[in-house]
């Protein structure tokens, strides 16, 4: 089905289930533990467990490696080396091998598999794996190397890297009042629950079946078989509940080749769980950003100048992280520049987390704006409102199909008591707590992504939907099993959903927040198709049919809708896609308003978050309560992102310092108090069938810096160095 919004008028505009906040249907099989993670699955006899064995140094080669006593202890099955694993190819999302040697690319760079019958012969072996590194120096420290940061390649991922409009640098010199400053966020890890962990098995014809943890099937089957060779169709990725992901699991990493090779050489299933303490070193991360803003305004408080530029670091290869994306879009300003610069260094690989792009670069361009308004003696959210754009600012004559931002930061003023705010910071003392209040927008670009399923009739009227769609702890099977049942007129009991199966048709999977919205459209489409081959079974005309409460109704005739499958299984497969055209003439957006309350202890400066809420105008809320869960669980993070989150940098050796859960602090319960989360009434006709947009990244994008702005607002010291933590305000 080729989407085209303005000409739709599509059946899923009087609704039964999609938009209600209906229970997980997963979420009896998770809380009673019949869910079975990748790790979990139990029924492979003889499956034998691999430990990985992670490079001791940063850059450089291994001299010798001596896998003689390893292979000797108790209960070996085999160590896997880039010796003995045969030639291996790259994946096409992976910067760095995923199994290294002789060079070693970075810090904690598998470059051993042990496999054991047990997982404590396999751990007690990889003890004795002995290697000898020759180091190379590296570069690991991002304000070093920041001067001789480059511009990127440009990918499709990063957009263009420089833009210019007008010209700034003479709206800024002209300006009245003037804002130039500096911002840092540190490299940040996904910290998942649930580790990076597969169970790989082998057929008898040279066929691999991998349980993983993945956000993207077909991304993840392919690049399993490009990296060991093999044709496409004879990989099976199966992914069918994963312990959150945030980004980190885009992408086949270690466990998944790794167990693949072990169970090769062992001739045998084999399951690898990477260990907590290899999790910061070996997979992904959030790059750490150098953010400089500058804002230009004239004295009536309206931004004349905007320049947003910012510096990354990855290895040779990678990519930056887009922090100057919002800054693109979200205020007006005639003139101005946003540029991202690239450092080659020797830290692990970056990529994508949660927002990747947005969530750091709104945690510095809305402390700027807080700023700003102070500077122009503005309330923060009327600055805001007064900046508001309804056109791309760069490119005017794209509109944006929705844009509700100001409603939201209304609203959530509204519903905040953000009138009670103290202007002047500093003013607001409960007992032994400095109060303060901070705001920030929320921004992050919708994406359109092509997506297909399947769907199947059976003889006894019970549908199957069937796409490769993953479930991340998102509430994918809940919202698909609702646009299936809804689209077909079915009671919701009458829908079962498979999910996370390379077998299966290709969706878009779990990642950019896109995931919502477009697995759904894709799920419409086949339904939509279904449709029609039901009515034509059922002798009735497609263009007429309405199909409600299991039936099929034209005029006066009611026929159930079992009756067209009654003697045969009907069988429809689509896909949603999307004119290019669409991106072209208008920006898909998602916008909101984050409001937050602190405490700052007077003398210890401890800080304790109070209140928080947020306003969401995303179009359609497919299921109020999963997409609820969303932003709260985002809301979260973002305070872990402002308040906690970071991977110290060894910049002698070239490693995070932080390798698990005790030292890599993210909030919990205690940290966090009640959250709000309003979503505005909103559709967008443009952006799918279902008029949904993405939500799950909206949720962190701006939190830290509402955060932050409410710091200052209760002490009037500006921290412009994430995380902020008691110290700096001391
Ligand atoms: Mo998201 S960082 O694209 O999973």
């Amino acid at each position: 089905m080729k989407f085209d919004a303005p000409a739709t008028t599509n059946p899923i505009d009087q609704l039964k289930l999609v938009g209600k906040p209906l229970n997980r249907i997963d979420g009896p099989f998770k809380t009673t533990g019949t869910a079975p993670y990748a790790y979990e699955h139990h029924e492979l006899p003889d499956t034998a467990y691999g430990v990985v064995v992670g490079a001791g140094i940063a850059k450089g080669r291994i001299a010798s490696m001596d896998t003689r006593a390893a292979s000797a202890a108790p209960g070996v099955l085999a160590v896997v080396t880039a010796r003995n694993a045969g030639k291996l190819g790259k994946g096409k999302m992976n910067t760095a091998k995923l199994l290294g040697g002789p060079q070693v690319d970075h810090y904690h760079q598998a470059v051993a598999l042990v496999v054991a019958q047990t997982f404590e012969q396999a751990r007690a072996a990889a003890e004795l794996v002995q290697v000898r590194y020759e180091a190379t120096r590296g570069t690991y420290d991002l304000s070093l190397a920041k001067d001789g940061a480059k511009p990127p390649e440009p990918n499709e991922n990063t957009g263009p890297v420089e833009t210019r409009v007008g010209d700034f640098d003479g709206a800024y010199a002209a300006a009245p009042v003037q804002l130039d400053v500096t911002y840092t966020t540190p490299d940040q890890s996904h910290a998942m629950m649930e580790p990076h962990a597969t169970l790989a098995v082998w057929n008898d014809d040279g066929a691999l079946t991998v349980w993983t943890a993945n956000q993207m099937i077909d991304w993840g089957a392919s690049d399993l078989a490009r990296t060991l060779g093999l044709p496409k169709d004879k990989v099976r990725l199966i992914s069918t509940f994963v312990g959150g992901g945030f980004g980190g699991k885009l992408f086949v990493r270690a466990d998944a080749v790794l167990a693949a090779l072990g169970a090769r050489a062992a001739k045998r299933p084999v399951k690898v769980a990477l260990q907590r303490p290899l999790i910061a070193n070996n997979t992904t991360h959030r790059p750490a950003t150098i953010q400089r803003i500058r804002l230009g305004a004239g004295k009536d408080g309206k931004l004349t100048a905007v320049a947003h530029e910012s510096w990354s670091g990855d290895l040779p290869g990678g990519s930056p992280e887009t922090a100057v994306n919002q800054t693109r879009l979200l205020y007006a300003g005639a003139h101005r520049m946003t540029a991202m610069k690239l450092a080659v260094l020797d830290l692990p690989e970056g990529n994508a987390m949660r927002a990747p792009g947005e969530a750091p670069g709104m945690m510095a361009l809305e402390v700027a704006m807080d700023e700003m308004a102070e500077r122009l003696g503005l309330d923060p959210v009327a600055f805001r409102i007064l900046n508001d754009t309804q056109v791309d600012p760069e490119k005017p004559e794209r509109p944006f199909t929705q844009r509700q931002l100001t409603r939201c930061l209304q609203l959530g003023a509204e519903r905040f008591g953000w009138a009670a705010r103290q202007s002047r910071p500093g003013q607001q003392r409960e007992g032994r707590w400095r109060i303060g209040l901070g705001v920030a927008a929320a921004f992050r670009n919708n994406l359109l992504q092509t997506s297909a399923a399947r769907v199947r009739l059976d003889t006894k009227g019970m549908l199957t939907v069937d796409t490769d769609m993953t479930d991340i702890g998102t509430g994918s099977y809940t919202i698909i099993a609702q646009t299936a049942a809804e689209t077909l007129g079915l009671p919701l009991e009458r829908v079962t959903v498979r999910l996370g199966d390379s077998l299966l048709p290709v969706s878009c999977g779990s990642g950019g927040q896109w995931g919502a919205a477009n697995s759904t459209a894709g799920v419409y489409a086949a339904c939509m198709a279904l449709r029609q081959q039901v009515a034509e079974r059922l002798g009735l005309d497609p263009a007429q049919a309405q199909f409600e409460n299991g039936q099929v109704r034209v005029g006066e005739r009611s026929v159930p809708l079992a009756q067209a499958s009654a003697d045969r299984e009907l069988v429809a497969e689509d896909k949603i896609e999307y004119p290019k055209e669409f991106s072209e003439k208008a920006q898909q957006s998602t916008f909101g308003a984050h409001f937050v309350e602190v405490g700052v202890d007077v003398a210890s400066c401890e800080i304790r978050v109070r209140r928080m809420l947020a306003v969401c105008a995303a179009g359609r809320i497919l299921n109020p309560k999963t997409a609820r869960s969303q932003v709260i669980g985002a809301m979260t993070m973002g305070v872990g992102a402002a308040l906690m989150e970071d991977l110290a940098v060894d910049t002698r050796r070239g490693f995070f310092v932080h390798h698990d859960l005790a030292g890599y602090e993210v909030p919990v319960h205690a940290d966090i108090p009640h959250q709000e989360v309003v979503f505005l009434d909103e559709v967008d006709p443009m952006s799918t069938p279902l008029k949904a947009k993405g939500v799950g990244e909206l949720g962190i994008c701006g939190v830290g810096a509402a955060v932050a702005n409410a710091i200052y607002n209760a002490t009037g010291v500006r921290v412009r160095d994430y995380p902020v933590t008691l110290d700096k305000l001391l």
